[in-house]
């Protein structure tokens, strides 16, 4: 049965949640293996429209298994919220969300560090991040003195766990910050009482997962943010915490690689970042960037913030590609460019008058970096009726057979609308030869 991965490829809100909602139908299990609060990952159908955080988006299919793994970080008081607002949409829980027993959690604390970090950076420094604590939390997984979902089962052990974070260096760097911080008796009366809500969720979801793989079920991986973001492969330090590409499924779920069948890369048909940090083909005070920004709904899913809009970037997405490997590429938003008489690809870097190949490990050079564009005829066509690969204009199927060269994989599908049903499946590709009986 297939296993297969689905991850940005570029600096995040790709997409993902649409795809995963679409493939996950031919699949048993969902499974989330990194980030936490700062995804927002959209779905829409049936004239509605629900924005995820936590939740894997296979969430709208009853029969489908969702896994949020022991690589994610929680906060449990907006993880209930998003389970909560799930629950008054009628949409059932029960028997069928699994939360593993490792995942970290996001103490309030460490939310408060990730914003006093964010204010008293120094301009060029400020990571943009979404305020949602996920760094320090990371932080605190990686120094071994986070707290883990199974760790709030026990309040007394867990009280003391967090009196020793508030009297060592995170509880004295917001003291020295005068900042108020609760106590540690609140915090573990609280903590506990949100693990007696989530308990029945609660599991390891690693032998959970082997099991089912072993019993011939089928796995649908989601990853958040984007390759761009990642920790290692990302524009360090402009990047979140965690191990966003394919390989980070691994360890963020306790799943073996040899168990993994195929990896797809969702990429918007343009380029967004939401953030500080390079992006080399950013159109910065022009008429195309805004264009694209109004045509896209370009505002953060989770903070509202307008996105840094520009062009394919096809150096970052055969970066991408290099690094994940993938099978095939899904586009999205292909729609937003029926409006535009011609589209752009940016095809290589230059950095300081010369050819740069690949993408530089310094943020001073990738900040550097001048696009070399290529330019295409758009096909000004409103796309978002059509359903059939044939179908789409002559000059859309020229510019995804270019995107599918500088990527260096197959186009597979194709978005063109944000509804579940505004998705071109792409006869003989190879997510129709691995997911069978999709649509
Ligand atoms: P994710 O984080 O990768 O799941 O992506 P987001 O949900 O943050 O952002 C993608 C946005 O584009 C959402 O508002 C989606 O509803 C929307 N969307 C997804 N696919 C398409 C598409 O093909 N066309 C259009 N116009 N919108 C899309
Ligand atoms: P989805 O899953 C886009 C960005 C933030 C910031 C950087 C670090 O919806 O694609 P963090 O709060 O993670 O420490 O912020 O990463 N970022 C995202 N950008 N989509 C996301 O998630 C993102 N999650 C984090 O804007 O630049
Ligand atoms: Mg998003």
């Amino acid at each position: 049965m297939p296993n297969i991965a689905v991850v940005g490829a570029q600096w995040g809100d790709e997409g993902k949640g649409k795809i995963v909602d679409l493939l996950c139908e031919r699949f048993d299990v969902v499974a989330r293996f990194q980030g936490g609060p700062n995804a927002g990952h959209t779905v829409a159908f049936d004239g509605k429209t629900y924005a995820l955080h936590h939740v894997p988006s296979g969430v709208f299919r009853p029969d489908t298994r969702i896994v949020i793994g022991n690589g994610t970080v929680l906060d449990l008081t907006k993880l209930l919220e998003e389970l909560d607002g799930l629950a008054e949409a009628g949409i059932d829980l029960a028997g069928r969300l699994y939360i593993s027993d490792r995942a970290h959690v996001i103490l309030p604390i460490l939310k408060m560090l990730d914003a006093l970090e964010e204010s008293s950076a120094k301009a060029g420094d400020k990571i943009g991040t979404t305020l949602r604590g996920i760094g320090p939390t990371y932080q605190a997984k990686a120094a071994r003195w986070g707290l883990r979902v199974g760790d709030f089962a026990d309040p007394e052990h867990l009280e003391e766990r967090i009196d020793r974070i508030l009297s060592g260096p995170a509880g004295g760097r917001l003291a020295q910050a005068g900042q108020e911080m609760p106590t540690a008796a609140q915090l573990a009366r609280d903590g506990h009482g949100q693990w007696k809500r989530l308990e029945q969720y609660v599991t390891d979801t690693a032998m959970r997962l082997n099991d089912w793989i072993d019993e011939g079920g089928s796995v649908l991986f989601e990853g958040a943010q984007g390759t761009l973001l990642d920790l290692d492969h990302g524009s360090y330090p402009f990047v979140t915490s965690s191990t966003t590409v394919a390989g980070g499924l691994c360890a963020g779920l306790g799943v073996a690689p040899t168990r993994v069948t195929g990896a797809l890369g969702v990429f918007k048909a343009y380029g967004t970042r939401v953030g500080a940090g390079p992006m080399p083909s950013e159109l910065i005070d022009d008429a195309a960037g805004d264009l694209i920004r109004e045509r896209g709904h370009e505002y953060g899913t989770t903070t509202g913030r307008p996105r840094r809009c520009g062009w394919f970037d096809g150096v970052a997405a055969r970066y991408a590609n290099r690094i994940n490997r993938f099978d095939a590429a899904c586009i999205t938003l292909l729609d937003v460019l029926d409006a535009f008489e011609e589209i752009r690809i940016c095809t290589g870097y230059r950095l300081d008058g010369k050819p740069f190949e690949g993408f530089p490990a310094s943020v001073s050079r990738a900040e550097r970096l001048e696009p070399v564009y290529e330019t295409h005829k758009g096909w000004n066509r409103d796309t978002t009726g059509v359903r059939k690969w044939e179908d789409l204009p002559a000059e859309a199927h020229a510019y995804l057979a270019r995107l599918e060269e500088v990527i260096g994989t197959e186009v597979a599908m194709v978005g063109v609308g944000p509804d579940r049903v505004q998705s071109i499946l792409r006869p003989g590709s190879w997510i129709t030869r691995n997911v069978p009986d999709l649509i």
